[in-house]
């Protein structure tokens, strides 16, 4: 049948209508609020999740949050000092750590996820320890898993490497089990692309690279086939789920990842793609609510079971 028996736009008469046809829905049961934890708070006007908590101030917002029915948070921590190793990150009471056991103890029930990475505990911005200018993989390895096992037995209920060294998952996954922390699942930002989009995110979290860029070790936009091998090794080096990031310029990324594997997949929404938005929302070119809505929405649709969003504590009152 086709036109004029056929006509899409019955269906589209009502909002009621609309709802009862429509695909795809937004749970804030899928979604992830960053947060980032230092040695002092501030607020950041113009991007408000941008801002950064104390540890002290963070079991008001943790409360604040669950009230509002956000269940998971992803936790990134800024240091008061930094070295060249990023020694901060695998510190017991490293600023990630101490987080941890707060949150713990004033909300027990919200998932706390770590973001596993050096980038912004070390002195020259780069997610493993240098080798001359190059990020030297395997001595990092080291590192990575360490923070992982610091993390574990603070309080995380999953790690989430982003780092992008070869072998991290796996490296990760023995050294939670010699320590007794097989029970902490891997969420593995596993197509991590080296991306534009990050700028605002550096700016917050002071990780802006001293030297040169991360294109020798995340991964080059222009390819999703190596997004794939990039996903099945870190399967089979024991990832409990997958991450790809940013999402938006990434969606057929998303997509192809869902259709390949049967892990949980999910998308970060990154820094650059909530700053555009709130952006051209203060401005007035365009209603900053409909275009999120829309955006997280095209997100899901793609095949995201979970994601990660800066949007994730408005998305709260919206929905
Ligand atoms: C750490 C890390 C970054 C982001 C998440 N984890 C920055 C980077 O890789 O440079 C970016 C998140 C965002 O932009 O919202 N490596």
């Amino acid at each position: 049948m086709s036109f004029p028996a056929t006509r899409l736009r019955r269906l589209r008469r009502s909002d009621r209508l609309r709802a009862l046809v429509r695909e795809t829905r937004l749970d804030l049961d899928d979604f992830v609020f960053p947060l980032f934890v230092g040695p002092e708070a501030f607020e950041n006007p113009e991007l408000p999740a941008l801002g950064r908590h104390s540890v002290e101030s963070l079991a008001a917002e943790a409360n604040e949050l669950e009230r509002l029915g956000v269940r998971s948070v992803l936790l990134f921590g800024i240091p008061d000092e930094k070295d060249a190793e990023g020694s901060g990150a695998w510190d017991e009471d490293g600023v990630v750590q101490q987080a941890l056991r707060a949150l713990r103890e004033a909300s027990p029930g919200l998932v706390l996820l770590t973001d596993v990475c050096l980038c912004e505990y070390t002195s020259h911005g780069h997610c493993g320890a240098l080798d001359g200018d190059d990020v030297d993989n395997d001595s990092t390895l080291e590192l990575l898993a360490r923070t992982a096992v610091s993390h574990a037995e603070a309080g995380a209920d999953a790690v989430c490497p982003s780092d992008m060294m070869d072998g991290r998952v796996a490296a990760i996954r023995t050294a939670l089990d010699d320590a007794d922390r097989g029970q902490t699942p891997i969420v593995s930002y596993a197509a991590k692309y080296a991306s534009a989009f990050y700028g605002p995110f550096r700016e917050a979290a002071e990780s802006v690279p001293a030297f040169g860029d991360r294109r020798g070790y995340q991964m080059d936009p222009a390819n999703v086939r190596e997004a794939l091998r990039e996903c099945e090794l870190d399967v089979r080096e024991g990832a409990d789920a997958l991450l790809v990031k940013p999402a938006l310029p990434n969606l057929d990324v998303i997509r192809a990842v869902r259709e390949r594997f049967d892990l949980p997949v999910g998308a970060y929404n990154v820094s650059g793609e909530y700053a555009m938005l709130k952006a051209a929302g203060a401005r007035g070119w365009l209603d900053e609510r409909q275009a999120a809505l829309e955006s997280l929405t095209a997100i899901v649709r793609a095949g995201a079971d979970l994601v990660v969003s800066y949007w994730t504590k408005e998305l709260a009152a919206w929905l």
